[in-house]
């Protein structure tokens, strides 16, 4: 399974230059509210995912006043060393390098080492649009099936310029349907591929999701996540029937970019009727089950970072994941906590911590 050893932060957010060394097992990172906590588990992050998990713009993870930032990470993996370094520059293609050599796309890293990020504020999953959601279970697919992610790229990339063309019609006020079906005929057969790929996700998917509510809450609430497929009828259909349509929106209406996952506790939508406690047992569980899922199609345990759910969660779930950390589920696992004493105190029974770090 990986595993971090090392990381050196050079101005990526609140941090100038520091390294960390890291332990195999729990790794606490302690430290009152502002001092980089959060931060130091976005670059964990950052290095798994080539991105930062809670800012889209990677401007915006370079230090005030800096020009560019660089992570650099030594990862673990089957006995094989990995060293993995980012650097961005303001204006430039972010470089992600993998053991010196640079990558052509930045995908090609997905997978390789997945990580599964808890933070309680998740709440954009349930109370976000459609996209929060397709985001989320799409980037769990790519992280365990190469083959989904190569097809939703080349989707999307064909999305964008079919729209692009819809939009240039539509400003130019002209319009040449045979510039716009070959499009179609390459986006009906990836529509048709990944709309089965996630049907089949999701019925897998929901075993390990209910499995890990049911532990987290004790009850027996019945819990389900549905897919919902924007179309459903044949795609090419689809795409002709709504050609009008797409020409007035310069942009396309209808298809696997607009799927959704509906999110139901004891049938109904846990969005509209769900308590706040619901909710967050179902955010909870949905990356547990992430971990579940991605830990048995690639028979490799993620990496898990847990950011402030000392402050965040209430004492049973608390209990809940530290059981799991204590029986020993995860494989490495980052807690980002604001209260040395609480983490100590929390461990003091179970398993060794690995590693404290103080901030
Ligand atoms: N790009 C940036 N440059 C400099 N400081 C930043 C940047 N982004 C965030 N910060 C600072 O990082 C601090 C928050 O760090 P964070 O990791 O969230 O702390 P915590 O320990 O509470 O989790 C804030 O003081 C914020 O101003
Ligand atoms: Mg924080």
């Amino acid at each position: 399974m990986p595993i971090l050893q090392y990381l050196c932060l050079t101005h990526f957010k609140s941090y100038e230059s520091a390294s960390f060394d890291f332990s195999d097992t729990l790794n606490c990172i302690v430290g009152e509210n502002g001092k980089g906590k959060t931060n130091l588990l976005d670059a964990v992050y950052y290095l798994c995912m080539t991105r930062s998990a809670f800012q889209h713009n990677d401007s915006l993870c370079i230090q005030h006043h800096q020009s560019g930032f660089t992570l650099f990470g030594r990862f673990r993996k089957q006995k094989e060393c990995y060293e993995v370094g980012v650097s961005f520059q303001n204006g430039k293609k972010k470089i992600l390098k993998c053991n010196q050599k640079e990558y052509e796309k930045l995908s090609e890293h997905i997978g390789k080492f997945p990580c599964v990020l808890i933070c309680p504020y998740d709440y954009y999953l349930v109370q976000g649009g459609n996209e929060e959601r397709r985001k989320f279970f799409d980037s769990i697919i790519c992280q365990t099936n190469v083959v989904y992610m190569q097809n939703l790229l080349r989707y999307n990339q064909l999305l964008r310029q079919r729209n692009a063309l819809l939009a240039h019609f539509l400003e130019t006020n002209t319009f040449d349907e045979d510039r716009i079906l070959p499009y179609d005929s390459w986006l009906v057969p990836l529509s048709e591929t990944i709309m089965q790929h996630r049907k089949d996700f999701i019925q897998h998917f929901n075993l390990y999701f209910q499995e890990a509510y049911a532990f987290l809450t004790d009850k027996k609430e019945d819990v389900e996540l549905h897919y919902q497929a924007d179309v459903t009828i044949p795609f090419q259909k689809i795409f002709q029937q709504n050609l009008s349509a797409d020409r007035q929106a310069g942009r396309t209406l209808k298809g696997i970019h607009k799927d959704e996952y509906a999110f139901i506790c004891n049938g109904f939508s846990l969005k509209k009727f769900g308590s706040q406690g619901q909710q967050k047992s179902f955010i909870i569980a949905l990356k547990l089950a992430e971990f579940a899922f991605i830990y048995h199609q690639n028979r490799d345990k993620p990496i898990l970072l847990l950011d402030d759910i000392f402050d965040k969660l209430d004492e049973h779930r608390i209990r809940k994941l530290l059981q799991l950390i204590e029986q020993g589920t995860f494989g490495q696992v980052f807690i980002a906590d604001a209260s040395p004493k609480r983490t100590k105190a929390l461990f003091a029974q179970g398993q060794a911590v690995g590693n404290f770090i103080y901030l």
